[in-house]
């Protein structure tokens, strides 16, 4: 078996596993409380991938090109023995880089067990400094305190460079920005901030609540002066930018106003097993029942996964419209971000 191109000559480079659909937190763009309440059904234990069986995936998309894993969920942190899925994953030949996205609530207690197991990096996602706004958009009532005490367990772990996500929603969060530039900027911490997306359909997005990373860029550099920099890797989805001053540096994901589909080399597996080509099919592949019941070696899932991946035409965002808003989308805490 061979790399793999899809319909548009995009290769396959990462896998983004989601361990568990559940999370502790209520993001208002991502698990609204009136849509995700204590009676919601989130997928059986009996159903979700055991370890051994995301390892099988792991080893047959190699072959194909995959190089990077990254752990999301839900909260990934969430998942019972986390540690010992990265220390699996850590031995498989050929995976040079394993990162994990997590809310940061059980960082300060697992950060030291998660870089010990093999985990390469962690992404936080943080979406403001001042405690009561952060508190609102998780809706739990989070403190904000807890989660730089998190960033810093991850950082004193060596997770390095850290990255800290901050999905921004006009009205809510976006008056926020230029006080997280200038919190993170002189630590070991790369600040993005992403446009508010469409995903799923249960957040009940509005185009008005984006707030452009044009208008975000020009709001921060009224303050700190900005100049653009190269990005690490083709198709590397956050435009990046460092400050002027030559202290720190931070990163802009438009998926809205410029999407990067053309370059997306990006593939999801969810908790129970299914692959999606993109954050907002509206179906999954069931790679399970194939492990499960077929009863599928390496071999016959990497042929598997390469048939999926050359069949495959998406580029959502950029051909995002009034008209794919209500499609069967998929929720951004089951595919992971
Ligand atoms: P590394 O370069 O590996 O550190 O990660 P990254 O820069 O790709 O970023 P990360 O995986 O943290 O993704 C950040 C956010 O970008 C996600 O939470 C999504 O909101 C958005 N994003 C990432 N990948 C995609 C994608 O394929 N499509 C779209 N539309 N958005 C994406
Ligand atoms: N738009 C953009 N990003 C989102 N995330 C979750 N929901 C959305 C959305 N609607 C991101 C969060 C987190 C990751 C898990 O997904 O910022 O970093
Ligand atoms: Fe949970 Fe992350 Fe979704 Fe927030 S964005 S509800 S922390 S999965
Ligand atoms: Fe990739 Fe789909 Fe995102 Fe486009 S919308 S970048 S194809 S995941």
């Amino acid at each position: 078996m061979q790399n793999v191109s899809d319909t548009r000559g995009r290769p396959l480079r990462d896998l983004r596993i989601s361990v568990t659909d559940r999370c502790n937190f209520r993001c208002t763009y991502c698990m609204p409380k009136e849509a995700f309440g204590g009676d919601f059904a989130f997928m059986p234990r009996s159903e979700l991938l055991h370890y051994g069986e995301i390892g099988s995936i792991v080893k047959a998309a190699v072959p194909l090109g995959v190089r990077k894993l990254r752990l999301t969920g839900g909260e990934p942190l969430l998942r019972k023995d986390l540690d010992w899925l990265i220390k699996g994953l850590k031995a498989i030949d050929g995976i040079e880089d394993i990162a994990l996205t997590t809310n940061g609530s059980l960082l300060p207690q697992k950060a030291q067990e998660l870089a010990e197991a093999g985990l390469d990096r962690v992404t936080v996602s943080l979406d403001a400094l001042d405690d009561e706004t952060f508190r609102a958009m998780n809706d739990v009532k989070f403190p904000v305190a807890r989660v730089l005490e998190g960033i810093d367990a991850a950082i004193a772990a060596g997770l390095t460079p850290i990255k800290v996500n901050t999905v921004v929603k006009r009205g809510q969060n976006d008056d926020q920005v230029v006080a997280l530039a200038r919190h993170f900027r002189d630590k070991p911490v790369i600040l993005r901030f992403i446009e508010y997306m469409d995903v799923g359909t249960q957040n009940g997005w509005r185009l008005e609540d984006v707030v452009p990373s044009g208008e975000l860029f020009q709001r921060i550099a009224a303050e700190l002066p900005l100049e653009p920099v190269a990005p690490n890797y083709e198709g590397e989805v956050a435009r990046r930018f460092r400050f002027a001053d030559g202290v720190g540096e931070i990163g802009f994901i438009s998926s809205v106003t410029k999407p990067f589909c053309s370059t997306c080399h990006r593939a999801r597996l969810s908790a129970e097993g299914k692959l999606y080509t993109c954050l907002f099919a509206t179906e999954g592949h069931d790679l399970k029942s194939l492990i499960r019941d077929e009863d599928a070696d390496v071999a016959r899932l990497s042929e598997h996964l390469a048939t999926l991946w050359v069949a495959r035409d998406d580029r959502y965002s950029e051909i995002r419209s009034d008209d794919t808003r209500d499609l069967p989308k998929v929720e951004m805490s089951y595919i992971g971000g």
